[in-house]
């Protein structure tokens, strides 16, 4: 695996399940894989999860790793071709990806929307940059559009936590009726990118295409319709009650306007949150649910996503979920450096 950035990259997905409980089983049984070998993360934006979980899978395969924090002790970067530069960006991204690279075996990237041009986000102008001039593998630590390594653990803890899908072995045991997986939109004070939402709606789709036994329905205020080529076809609820009777997961994210219908709404708050709240996943919505559990990437924001109750129920599975982050991290890297030596 040379870029990991969408479902597709993965291929097979019973088969990367399947090595994601491998690697559970024993996580330092590829020691050899990472000796000699550095994984080098960057962030332009903050992180908890990201930044630790994915040290810890580069530590588990054996791996040194650099950690990069660009806003706090680079150069300032100009990532647009062709400005004059006399501004406090003092070093072009031109330049510092081949040198970054030239440290490092493999590159994990952050980069989160800018919400400047929806052109620009949509195109990974960022990340698309590393993947031309690193020379390296690149991993998308939460791109403009997408957050794989976050999407692949949440599938990870569905089928690990689901009374009807074992989680999927490389025996080939598994089987059992549907679930339905409920991604609702709740509400924020700021606006956030589409990232998590893209990828998780791309992922659990493709489940459900792929034949995992899983209904996926997406449900959020009018206006708010992520891009088709991650939705693909999925069913899509307005009315957030409906949506909710019957699951067996609810996942809850907050996402800004992507555009789809009206590009110039896009990255923009459609409402005051004030007059959202009831989107808020409480108890009277996982009231219709099927005893449902409950997901978030995190961080979260108490009171505005979720309430207290909820998130502190036993039906929440937010720590496993962000424990699985070091698992779906694990895999992607060692799929990259079985490819770096082979
Ligand atoms: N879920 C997630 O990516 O968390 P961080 O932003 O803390 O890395």
């Amino acid at each position: 695996m040379k870029v990991f950035q969408h479902v597709t990259d993965l291929g097979d997905l019973r088969t990367a399940l399947a090595e994601a409980q491998e690697v559970k089983r024993d996580r330092y049984q590829w020691q050899h894989l990472g000796r000699n070998k550095t994984a080098l993360l960057i962030f332009f934006n903050n992180s908890l999860r990201t930044r630790l979980s994915t040290q810890k899978a580069a530590m588990n395969l054996g791996m040194n790793v650099i950690v990069l924090d660009v806003n706090q002790g680079a150069w300032k970067l100009e990532t647009e071709r062709g400005v004059i530069m006399d501004s406090d960006k003092s070093e072009h991204l031109l330049e510092a990806i081949p040198v970054m690279g030239s440290y490092c075996d493999i590159i994990g990237v952050r980069s989160f929307a800018r919400f400047e041009s929806r052109e620009d986000d949509y195109e990974e102008k960022i990340l698309n940059q590393f993947i031309q001039y690193s020379g390296r593998p690149v991993f998308f630590m939460e791109s403009a559009t997408v957050h794989p390594l976050q999407a692949f653990a949440d599938l990870i803890t569905i089928t690990e936590n689901s009374q009807t899908l074992p989680p999927f072995s490389l025996s080939g045991k598994e089987g059992g009726k549907s679930i339905k997986v409920v991604m609702t939109w709740a509400p924020h004070p700021r606006a956030l990118p589409q990232a998590v939402p893209n990828s998780f709606a791309e992922w659990m789709q493709t489940a459900a295409q792929e034949g995992l036994g899983i209904d996926f329905v997406i449900t959020h205020p009018e206006g708010y319709e992520l891009d088709p080529q991650f939705v693909k076809g999925a069913r899509v609820e307005y009315d957030q009650m409906k949506a909710f009777e019957g699951a067996d997961f609810v996942y809850a994210k907050n996402w800004s306007c992507p555009g789809v219908t009206r590009p110039e709404d896009y990255g923009k708050v459609l409402h005051d949150y004030h007059t959202m709240m009831d989107w808020c996943v409480s108890a009277r919505q996982m009231a219709v649910t099927n005893d449902a559990a409950f997901m978030h990437c995190l961080p979260v924001r108490r009171n505005m996503i979720v309430t207290d109750d909820v998130i502190e129920s036993p039906r929440s599975l937010v720590i496993p979920e962000a424990a699985n982050r070091e698992i779906s991290a694990q895999v992607v890297l060692k799929r990259m450096l079985e490819t770096l030596i082979a």
